[in-house]
């Protein structure tokens, strides 16, 4: 290296010091401003601290039910008109929110549950059909064990819309044949599609009475036989 590159290298490094040391208390005038931070003294207050004490027998605004729609956990009430609106936004906001774990039916088979990650328990179960609306809208808005709280995300009046389509979930497979519209019963007791194949019989080419998980329908249960 000859002395003049060497002078120019020296040159360099000297100015880009001085241009990011000095750039960096430039930019950082606006966050180097007279504030107090958490729990730092001040001379402002009499008592020589920057926090106020809490003011007695008083709660906080919020701190007990944050929102509108809140419901106690213990409640079956369900403070939104139940529609067919209300339960495809449900599906809609289920799809996104919630069966990316808990499974598109609600099994707790979703993908990331199949990644590793705790898996829920079936919406499916006695203890979850008879859990109240309330319980399900604490687990939304607060979370449950490894289930982190969607507050942040899910506004209140969509929550009640994934209550509402969870529940539309879990009666899809506990439903009494006398309780269904009496255009589903007919269609359930007519010859065409029996009475446990369900759709089958509307789908073209669909499985006919009788053949739902039969050997032939199902070469995975013929292998087990
Ligand atoms: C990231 C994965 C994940 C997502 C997303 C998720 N959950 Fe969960 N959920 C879990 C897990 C894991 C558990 C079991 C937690 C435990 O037992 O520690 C659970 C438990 C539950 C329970 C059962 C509580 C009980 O008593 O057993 C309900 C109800 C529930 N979730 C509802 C929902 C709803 C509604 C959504 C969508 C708004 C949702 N979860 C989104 C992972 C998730």
């Amino acid at each position: 290296m000859t002395n003049s590159s060497r002078l120019l290298v020296t040159v360099c490094a000297a100015a880009s010091m001085f241009f990011a040391s000095g750039c960096r208390y430039l930019k950082q005038d606006m966050a180097n401003q007279p504030k107090n931070l958490p729990l730092s003294p001040s001379d402002f207050f009499a008592d020589g601290r920057s926090e106020r004490p809490i003011l007695e027998n008083t709660v906080a605004h919020g701190s007990i039910a944050d929102d509108e729609l809140f419901v106690p956990k213990d409640s079956n009430s369900f403070p939104l008109k139940v529609d067919l609106h209300l339960l495809q936004r449900g599906e809609q906001r289920y799809r996104i929110f919630c069966s990316p774990c808990h499974g598109l039916q609600g099994d707790g088979n979703g993908l990331v549950s199949m990644r590793g990650m705790k898996r829920p328990p079936t919406y499916h179960q006695e203890r979850l059909r008879q859990a109240s609306n309330g319980y399900f809208y604490d687990n939304i808005t607060n979370g449950f064990g490894a289930m982190y709280g969607y507050s942040a995300q899910i506004p209140p009046a969509d929550r009640w819309a994934i209550i509402a389509y969870v529940r539309a979930l879990q009666l899809s497979r506990n439903a009494k044949v006398s309780e269904l519209p009496k255009e589903l019963q007919e269609k359930l007791s007519s010859p065409n599609t029996g009475a446990n194949t369900g759709i089958a019989g509307d789908i073209p080419g669909g499985a006919k009475p009788g053949e739902i998980g039969s050997v032939k329908d199902s070469p995975a249960g013929a292998k087990k036989e």
